[in-house]
């Protein structure tokens, strides 16, 4: 007889599907253009999501404990408003607020289903192993994925909540964020809520200071895009020929962050017949950030067919939750 454990999680990797001339040509063109970029979900194999879970704990990294208490203030709330027995969640990484849902669903007995879904499979499986201890009688079906691509690979659901905390929705440009956000709402069924956690426009030193930790945990994460892409494709650089840059673009309500090139060199990865200079002091953008407020957010919900149910911020006004509905 099958144990609860073996029946209860379920695990679907289209990421590995991801045709490899998909992320060739992501990678070469932002390479390739003006200003230099490279996708930020390369941070995340699985040395990059432990740097990012020790970022998360940083004195300086004020947005995953704000997130935390505001998510604890508010949950029961969020629960009981919109009465959901399955929990989606894009971009799930450690799942460490999510239990704090889990635990609301769980007091309300609603809780049956969750789906994360993450980039990083060591995560996803990490995470299904510890809930499925953590929750008897919860079903997993965990999705390892890019949400950018593969959205569809979402399993129907009954009464669902889907919910992108973290900022993670930051990572986008506002414009791109419209376009995921309305393909979100297009695998949503109508009635169905939503749960965005947004980082708020703060003062900028502040703002800041959370990129650029006394630790240099930051500056690690962001070498690590450097040291995925020789492991993963081959590339031949070395991420201490780069130093960490992360600054506020004021203009796009954004942090940046970028590694420096500490000299002349040359991006190769011969596999792909790619070869990039980079001039000393040139940079490369590999991460951006973006903040929001309450307008800002009114109007990306509006604009990717939600409705609005209620908005929480903290004290601070550092974290907003924007609770909506797909009407
Ligand atoms: C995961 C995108 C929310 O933008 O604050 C933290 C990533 N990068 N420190 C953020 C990050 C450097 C983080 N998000």
């Amino acid at each position: 007889m099958a144990s609860r454990t073996d029946t209860s999680i379920t695990i679907d990797i289209p990421l590995t599907r991801e045709s490899p001339d998909l992320l060739n040509a992501q990678i070469t063109g932002g390479l390739l253009g003006c200003p230099k970029t490279l996708p930020s979900k390369l941070f995340y194999d699985e040395h990059g999501s432990t740097l990012f879970e020790q970022i998360c704990e940083l004195p300086e990294y004020y947005q995953t404990r704000t997130e935390h208490q505001l998510l604890t203030r508010w949950a029961d709330e969020i629960v009981s408003l919109t009465g959901a027995e399955e929990l989606v969640e894009l971009g799930s990484g450690a799942a460490t607020k999510t239990r704090v849902l889990l635990d609301a669903m769980t007091k309300a007995e609603q809780l049956r289903y969750y789906v994360p879904f993450d980039v990083d499979e060591t995560i996803v499986r990490r995470v299904s192993e510890e809930l499925i201890q953590e929750y008897p009688g919860l079903q997993i079906h965990g999705v390892v994925g890019d949400f950018l691509v593969h959205l569809e690979h979402i399993p129907e659901g009954g009464k669902r909540l889907v919910v992108i905390l973290g900022g993670t929705i930051g990572n986008l440009s506002m414009q791109a964020a419209k376009e995921f956000l309305t393909a979100v709402n297009s695998e949503m069924a109508s009635g169905d809520f939503f749960l965005l956690g947004l980082q708020l426009i703060a003062d900028r030193e502040r703002m800041e200071a959370a990129y650029n930790d006394t630790q240099g945990i930051t500056a690690k994460f962001n070498k690590n895009i450097i040291r995925v892409l020789g492991n993963t494709f081959g590339s031949e650089i070395d991420p201490e020929l780069f130093d960490h840059v992360a600054r506020y673009n004021e203009k796009d309500h954004r942090i940046e962050m970028w590694l420096r090139s500490r000299q002349d060199q040359t991006f190769t990865i011969p596999e792909w017949g790619l070869s990039v200079a980079l001039k000393q002091g040139e940079e490369i953008r590999t991460e951006i950030s973006t903040k929001y407020d309450q307008p800002l957010t009114d109007q990306l919900l509006a604009d990717s067919g939600f409705e609005m149910v209620k908005w929480y911020a903290d004290a601070d006004n550092l974290i907003g939750l924007a609770l909506a509905q797909k009407p």
